[in-house]
């Protein structure tokens, strides 16, 4: 989704902005642009922007020789208006110039409270409205004259209504830079040569580690050589300073030819990583979700998972095995249905909140609206240690899946499963419902899945042969039952995402309720059948589509004694893996996906529509 960057340096800010903004791509977007400022206040404000590539914006900005010590940009994907340059930010009014990401929802009676003070708008967007606001404020044609920069933002900020995460600097103060943020993610750089801002930690990497993050509310003037920030009530706060524990060489592509294909390989070590703890553990302690997990996970009757996309796939998986291992009811919902519907809230639930980013608006306003009906017993397993919804929860799990760049999330998913399987084994184990033995065994499964996972990705070159077999094709099926039927779902989630062929995910019972009407020869249904106790049941099913034509494409394992016929291809998983197999499926399932989407040329790490981060609702 958009995103920020903004320098206030001693040596030409160019570099890092579209540096800044060539990291933030991954994000997704589909205009860019730039505005800079000379601090000797010689060359006025220089805005270049360009509908489409970051690469393409560099051009432009080299072709008009810009450079500037203070400077704001952006990569923009459009919700108020159409991509086109004169939607894309920086927008100005008069003498300043804004970037923004969020959405404003009151934009529409701002306009025309704008118009009718005289103020002509040239784009669609919401962010226009706010450097308009500003400049209204800075003359006091809303509220008293404001005294410079910093105020007219202060000022303007009460009268805004949604998320937004702003930077604005202004010709009349070529010494500085204004940032504000509510409900958008905003951090600060702090480097030798000066402030740095962006909406991602990533994009500040290429000039320092030590970042500032900023609250809800707060408004910070950068400059040269100094940092000041007000909360929302306007009093001065300081505001910690951490090193980032982020890696800049972790956000190379490297060897691969997309970021996506990087990532499904690093899944056995992503998993290496999130499970460490248990690495020598001969038995689990609560203390790997918080310091209050044990107390915590006694008190609960019951789980909530609120999540959205992939994430939430992997609390679904996580029902069953939650259910089925520590025998207490689970219930996931989407989060952005949950945060508008009436529940009824029970204290003694455990809300678990999953999410790569850690910043996806609906989940956020999911685990808020949990936290006002009094729900407390809150658990965050998030891949972001720094990101807002780290920070918000009573207990957290990080995976360390590393920065994931493809918008289709793959290792995260699966160090998400590790998490969820160790959360039921620890509840499972409060509960009194877990055998040492048991313990035991569950343990030395998760620490051998890397290498299982590793025998998975071995099988990419007959899976890859797969893929010409659905390339020309418009629709597709996936199938599962039990705990794999969230796996057949993410199956399909991905094969829409990055191939844009439309795929539907059914629960193999439901398939003579209704998608049966969809089976002929030109319908390639996939079915994930491991050998577990509903492989005869899906076997049944697999049977109702061949007998109506379908192409099946099966993922088994040894003990399902299934061969290949006519019409019935099978690829073996190398192992049955039991409670755990739903990880090795739906690594099957990623590289099925990658390879059609390489057959069809699809823009794998950033496919059409989709941002990265979802950080507007
Ligand atoms: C996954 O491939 C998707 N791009 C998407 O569904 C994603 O999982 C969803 O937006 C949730 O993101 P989060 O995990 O960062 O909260």
């Amino acid at each position: 989704m958009c995103g920020i960057v903004g320098a206030v340096s001693a040596k030409d800010s160019t570099p890092f902005l579209l540096k800044g903004l060539a990291t933030l791509e991954y994000r997704g977007y589909d205009s860019a642009g730039l505005a800079l400022l000379t601090s000797d206040g010689v060359s006025g404000l220089q805005r270049a922007r360009s509908k489409g590539r970051v690469a393409e914006l560099a051009t432009l900005v080299k072709q008009q020789t810009f450079s500037g010590n203070i400077g704001i940009a952006h990569t923009r994907w459009a919700t108020h208006g159409v991509p086109a340059e004169r939607n894309a930010h920086p927008h100005i009014s008069g003498k300043l110039a804004l970037v923004h990401n969020g959405i404003i929802e009151n934009y529409e009676s701002l306009r025309e409270q704008l118009q009718g003070l005289g103020y002509v708008f040239t784009s669609d967007t919401d962010t226009e409205t706010i450097v308009h606001l500003i400049q209204a404020c800075f003359k006091g044609l809303i509220g008293e004259p404001a005294e410079n920069l910093f105020s007219a933002v202060q000022c303007a900020v009460v009268h805004l209504k949604g998320a937004f995460a702003l930077a604005v600097i202004s010709e009349e103060e070529p010494d500085c830079l204004v940032v504000a943020r509510e409900g958008s993610p905003l951090m600060l750089g702090v480097a030798e040569d000066g402030y740095y801002a962006a909406s991602d930690a990533s994009a500040l990497l290429s000039v320092t580690k030590r970042m500032m993050y900023l609250e809800n509310g707060d408004v910070a003037r950068l400059s040269r050589d100094a940092v000041l920030v007000v909360d929302g009530i306007g009093q001065m706060v300081e505001r910690a300073i951490v090193t980032s524990s982020l890696n800049a060489n972790a956000v190379e592509l490297g060897d691969y030819s997309h970021y996506m294909q990087k990532e499904i390989f690093e899944q056995p070590q992503a998993l290496s990583n999130t499970l460490e703890m248990i690495s020598g553990a001969g038995q689990l302690q609560p203390g790997i979700f918080g310091a209050e997990a044990a107390e915590i996970f006694q008190q609960v009757d019951s789980v909530l998972i609120l999540a959205c996309g992939t994430s939430s796939y992997a609390g679904m998986t996580a029902k069953y095995w939650i259910e089925q291992v520590a025998g207490i009811p689970c219930n996931v919902e989407i989060a952005s249905e949950y945060r508008y519907r009436q529940s009824v809230p029970n204290p003694d639930q455990l809300v678990v909140v999953i999410s790569q980013s850690g910043e996806t608006a609906d989940t956020l306003a999911a685990l808020h609206h949990a936290k006002v009906q009094g729900h407390n017993c809150t658990l965050a397993i998030c891949n972001v240690p720094e990101s807002a919804i780290m920070r918000e929860t009573a207990l957290r799990f990080i995976t360390r899946a590393g920065p994931e760049i493809g918008v289709a999330s793959t290792k995260a998913f699966t160090t998400q499963l590790s998490a969820l399987f160790l959360l039921t084994l620890l509840l499972a184990k409060v509960k009194q419902r877990l055998s040492a033995e048991d313990e035991k065994v569950y343990l030395d499964e998760l620490r051998h899945l890397p290498i299982a996972v590793d025998k998975v990705l071995a099988l990419e070159p007959s899976i890859e042969k797969w893929a010409q077999h659905f390339s020309n094709k418009q629709h597709a099926l996936f199938l599962g039952r039990g705990r794999h039927y969230p796996i057949a779902l993410e199956g399909a989630l991905k094969l829409k995402e990055i191939t844009y062929i439309h795929a539907e995910a059914y629960p193999a019972g439901e398939l003579k309720h209704g998608p049966l009407a969809l089976v002929d020869s030109e319908m390639p249904v996939v079915v994930v059948a491991p050998n577990d106790e509903m492989l005869e049941k899906l076997k049944a099913n697999m049977q109702e589509v061949s007998a109506r034509g379908g192409q099946l494409y099966v993922f088994a394992d040894g003990g399902s004694a299934m061969k290949p016929t006519e019409g019935v291809n099978v690829q073996l998983m190398p192992e049955h893996y039991g409670l755990l197999s739903p990880v090795l499926h739906v690594v099957a399932l990623q590289l099925l996906s990658y390879h059609v989407a390489l057959v069809k040329g699809t823009d794998v790490d950033k496919p059409r529509n989709l941002a990265k981060s979802v950080t507007v609702e």
